[in-house]
């Protein structure tokens, strides 16, 4: 808790009315939510800082998690893909308000385990507002979405039916078809989804097994860069319907999946393009009685969460006189949050947050940059957060900020060589 930012909370009218959502009492003890913008959020964390620097933790990186922004994502979901009901995958950033956020938006939520079930369903969730959203399950996570009501889950094989026959058999079940995710950043294509020409048989044997297959889903691949992939899916989950109509199903749902964008940049696929490809590709080909429902992770959270990092250390490449380059050394880093590029093939670049007690959110500095390196503070040299970019001359004790890191970022977090996962401070901004 920063107690000079006590006394800020709730100073600003609020991007909307977050009363309700109460303070974040989990992990990181009551957590207030303020109604500043980013820029001032980081700042008064950074000025609540004491002068008595070996005192506290106070250099430790922290995120500035903007909850007005995650609903302003919703609000230009349910603008521009109405008919689509957004269930938050739950797993690109489990952020307790967030969810709490979420869940009191009335979205429904794509789990991938036990454990995200149960965060849902804590928050009072309906379980009909939930889907299972994994193909290959443990046997007692069944057991526990049987005793839950959890009804609605996925599958891809032959083997899973038998397991979900023996285990719940009055399972809702969707069948997750394999689409061409050749245009994403993370292709799932690789481990789920069912390849058109098996589906005839997993759907005959779902038949002989009298199991409730209610419809179809897929994934174009998360950080898909090519709205017409969509299309193209909703294309192949009709043929789907098709076939499961002519066994004798009788199909309600249609799940889009994932794989929407999170930040907008320059020049490259927006939200906006995605609905405009996907909405009418549903309505052409699926009635309105039919469901359709989404999984968006990334996009929801992406542009919500930005992290500042202190620079704990700097090293002048070679004798620092012709051409100086610089190594910068970070204190969140790539076991911490920065997991992302690696596991999630994200590019990340650090803008200059503070210098020498200067505040600098926004500004693009008009003075010499030199190039240099960041990195991560473990020990290990995979550690490395941008191998060049070009920063004015830095010292230690400055710090960093780098946007965009709300998805795929926190949650795979660990806290190798001893590091922490840097806290949220939670606001909510309004345009
Ligand atoms: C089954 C499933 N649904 C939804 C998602 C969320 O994808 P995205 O964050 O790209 O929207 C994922 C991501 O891995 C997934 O595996």
């Amino acid at each position: 808790m920063i107690p000079q930012l006590e006394t800020a909370v709730f100073n600003q009218q609020p991007g909307f009315d977050i009363g309700h959502l109460g303070k974040d009492s989990t992990e990181q003890g009551v957590a207030p939510v303020y109604n500043l913008s980013v820029h001032d959020a980081a700042k008064q964390k950074l000025d609540s800082h004491s002068r008595i620097k070996w005192e506290t933790d106070q250099e430790d990186a922290f995120f500035i998690g903007d909850l007005g922004e995650v609903y302003r994502q919703h609000l230009r979901w349910m603008q521009l893909l109405p008919r689509i009901e957004p269930h938050f995958a739950v797993k690109s950033n489990p952020d307790p308000m967030v969810v709490k956020l979420l869940a009191s938006l009335n979205t429904g939520f794509d789990c991938a385990s036990k454990a995200e079930i149960q965060q849902v369903l804590a928050l009072g969730v309906d379980p009909g507002r939930i889907i299972y959203a994994n193909p290959c399950k443990q046997a007692s996570y069944i057991r526990y979405a049987a005793q839950q009501n959890v009804a609605k889950m996925t599958f891809d094989n032959a083997e899973e039916l038998y397991k979900i026959k023996m285990l719940y058999p009055d399972a809702e079940l969707v069948l997750r078809i394999l689409t061409d995710d050749s245009k994403s950043l993370c292709q799932l294509g690789l481990k789920f989804g069912a390849p058109l020409d098996t589906v005839d048989h997993l759907l005959r044997v779902a038949k002989e097994l009298e199991l409730n297959v209610i419809g179809v889903s897929f994934h174009v691949g998360s950080g898909c860069s090519d709205e017409h992939a969509f299309a193209d899916a909703v294309l192949r989950a009709r043929t789907v319907f098709d076939q499961g109509e002519a066994l004798g199903f009788n199909f309600t749902l249609l799940d889009v999946g994932g794989g929407f964008p999170g930040a907008d940049v320059k020049d490259g696929i927006t939200f906006e393009k995605v609905a405009a490809v996907l909405g009418p590709a549903v309505d052409e080909l699926f009635s309105p009685e039919i469901r359709v429902i989404a999984e968006p992770g990334r996009y929801y959270v992406a542009s919500a969460f930005t992290i500042c990092t202190n620079i704990i250390g700097r090293r002048t490449v070679g004798n620092g006189l012709m051409d100086p380059s610089y190594m910068y050394y970070v204190n969140d880093g790539m076991y911490g949050a920065f997991n992302c590029i690696l596991f999630d093939h994200q590019v990340v670049t650090p803008r200059v947050l503070s210098r020498n007690g200067r505040y600098l959110y926004g500004q693009n500095l008009d003075e010499t940059n030199f190039e240099c390196s960041v990195w991560g503070p473990t020990c290990d040299s995979i550690d490395c957060l941008n191998k060049s970019t070009y920063l004015p001359l830095l010292e230690e004790g400055d710090w960093l900020y780098w946007e965009n890191m709300g998805a795929y970022t926190i949650c795979a977090a660990s806290q190798f060589n001893g590091f922490k996962i840097s806290k949220v401070v939670y606001t909510n901004t309004s345009l």
